[in-house]
């Protein structure tokens, strides 16, 4: 019942809307193609192959497929709705900042075909008008893969309960430098598969190594005290606090580097004049957040790896400017953290991806250049962590060395945030789901092959600015020159 009454809300609001799309129109716009006239064949099978079929066909991401006319007749008025309402094709970025290369959006006259369509009665047309087929490579999105690596064992998930974050390290056996150049991660099973991240473990570090490669591990937690925190913070307890703070800290320093990762609306890895690197006797780590859904379910996920003949000019390396130390009070409903990194290096801006959980509102990327120049690269003002997506710059930016980056997020910890599990609970770093975590993960290109995440960047005090006029204020030490206490006053900033 409720449902109707708000589907035929959704309707008015949609032919609301579209009176309005179609009373603005541009005069030099092509004139709508009259409702009757538009046919699924010549005019709306274009736009589906172009915009949603990569997620809308059987194996993918979304629930249904649109490939074919029997296929998408059904979700016809679903489909005007989405289109009208900007919910399809996700797309969650500001307009006002940066330009994306992978940015999905429907044209005007694209939605207006849609909309004609649909209230011409979603007629078939004649399919000897339809376009060719697109051509998907047995499911994978970035064509045959040179080498498929698949997980040596399956993961049984329960039906019920909370399933820890697992890792499986996988053996390379690389027994040279590779260039990697396209990557993607296929579920085996993707109704219990809520993500999926691929790791390179260099042959000289030390992550996971109590790991067994072959078997499914879980980290020991961090002492499980720190998070019952309830007010009572003696000395002790918050000394306690900062030394679990600082080994987490160290341990982030030495997380393998990112490979690929698996989430709804991300993209598979494709690079055009770069690579990324896995060096000989590397390993791949597999970090895998299983959810039970009621049923019991097996996955044995596979990752699909294309290499380069050569090696590349240029090379692609994932950086993250986090902040791991925060408390999100309980009920706080608009709650600020920060996080910044200095670059090291002259490096090349090529993409950004914030993450954050339930809690995670908005998002904020900038960049303070080295003479006090700031500029905002990519706002997202309406997280929704059902949609990881990550953001290509249309026009990949350099970024001098001495250039800071910044990330502001908000976390929404109140009764008002729809999936907020408990806006009783203060909340901190975690890996599931209910805790948060607050990252600003971005991809570089560097000309120096033996670059390392720490040789380009390094984390600061968020808030720390070089005075312009003094260039020499750089501290060769590691040491943020002068923690100035500019910005919101928010106490979440401890690092
Ligand atoms: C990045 C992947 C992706 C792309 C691209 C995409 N969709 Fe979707 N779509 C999904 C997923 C996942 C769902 C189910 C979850 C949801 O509704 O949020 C969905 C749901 C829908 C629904 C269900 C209705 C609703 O409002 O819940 C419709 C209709 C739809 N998509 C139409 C489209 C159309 C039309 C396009 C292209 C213009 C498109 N989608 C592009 C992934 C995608």
């Amino acid at each position: 019942m409720k449902g109707r009454l708000l589907k035929g809300l959704l309707a008015v609001v949609g032919l609301s809307l579209c009176a309005l799309l179609m009373g603005t129109a541009a005069p030099n716009d092509t004139a709508p193609t009259p409702p009757g006239k538009t046919t699924f064949y010549k005019d709306v099978l274009p736009i589906l192959q172009n915009n949603c079929q990569s997620c809308h066909r059987a194996g993918e991401v979304a629930p249904m497929s649109l490939i074919t006319y029997d296929e998408t007749r059904p979700f016809a008025i679903a489909i005007k709705m989405a289109v009208l309402t900007k919910k399809m094709p996700p797309w969650y970025a500001d307009p006002q900042f940066g330009h994306f290369s992978n940015e999905r959006k429907l044209s005007p006259q694209d939605i207006r075909t849609l909309v004609s369509w649909v209230d011409g009665g979603a007629q078939p047309g004649n399919a000897k008008d339809a376009p060719p087929p697109l051509n998907f490579v047995d499911g994978w999105n970035i064509g045959q893969p040179d080498r498929v690596i698949e997980m040596p064992v399956a993961y049984n998930v329960p039906a019920e309960g909370t399933v820890e974050y697992q890792y499986l390290v996988i053996p390379g056996n690389f027994t040279q430098d590779t260039w990697v150049r396209a990557a993607e991660i296929r579920p085996g099973n993707r109704a219990v598969v809520h993500h999926v991240i691929a790791f390179i473990r260099s042959p000289e570090s030390k992550w996971m190594r109590d790991a067994k490669p072959g078997e499914f591990f879980v980290p020991k937690k961090e002492n499980q005290q720190e998070s019952s925190g309830n007010g009572n913070q003696g000395n002790a307890n918050q000394q306690q606090s900062n030394s679990n703070q600082q080994q987490r800290q160290d341990r982030r320093g030495d997380l393998g580097e990112l490979l690929v990762g698996y989430a709804p609306g991300l993209q598979p890895l494709e690079l055009t004049d770069q690579a990324k690197l896995i060096k000989a006797g590397s390993d791949i780590v597999l970090q895998l957040h299983y959810t039970a859904n009621g049923n019991a379910g097996s996955d044995q996920t596979r990752i699909g790896l294309i290499f380069t003949k050569e090696p590349p000019k240029l090379r692609t390396i994932q950086l993250a400017a986090s902040n791991p130390g925060f408390k999100i009070p309980p009920n706080d409903p608009n709650y600020e953290v920060k996080s910044q990194v200095l670059l090291q290096e002259t490096v090349t801006l090529a993409d950004l991806m914030p993450h954050m959980h339930f809690r995670g509102k908005d998002f904020l990327f900038q960049v303070i250049y080295p003479d006090g120049k700031t500029e905002t690269l990519l706002s997202v003002p309406k997280y929704d962590f059902n949609w990881q997506l990550g953001y290509q710059l249309a026009k990949p930016i350099v970024l001098p060395k001495g250039t800071r980056i910044e990330c502001t997020a908000h976390f929404d910890n109140s009764a008002n945030n729809p999936y907020n599990p408990d806006p009783s609970k203060e909340v901190r770093w975690g890996d599931q789901t209910w805790e948060e975590m607050m990252i600003g993960f971005f991809s570089v290109t560097v000309s120096d092959t033996k670059a390392t995440a720490a040789s380009l960047m390094k984390p600061e005090k968020p808030g720390t600015r070089t005075p312009p006029n003094q260039p020499n204020a750089q501290q060769p030490d590691g040491k943020p020159a002068a923690a100035s206490s500019g910005g919101t006053g928010s106490t979440s900033n401890q690092q």
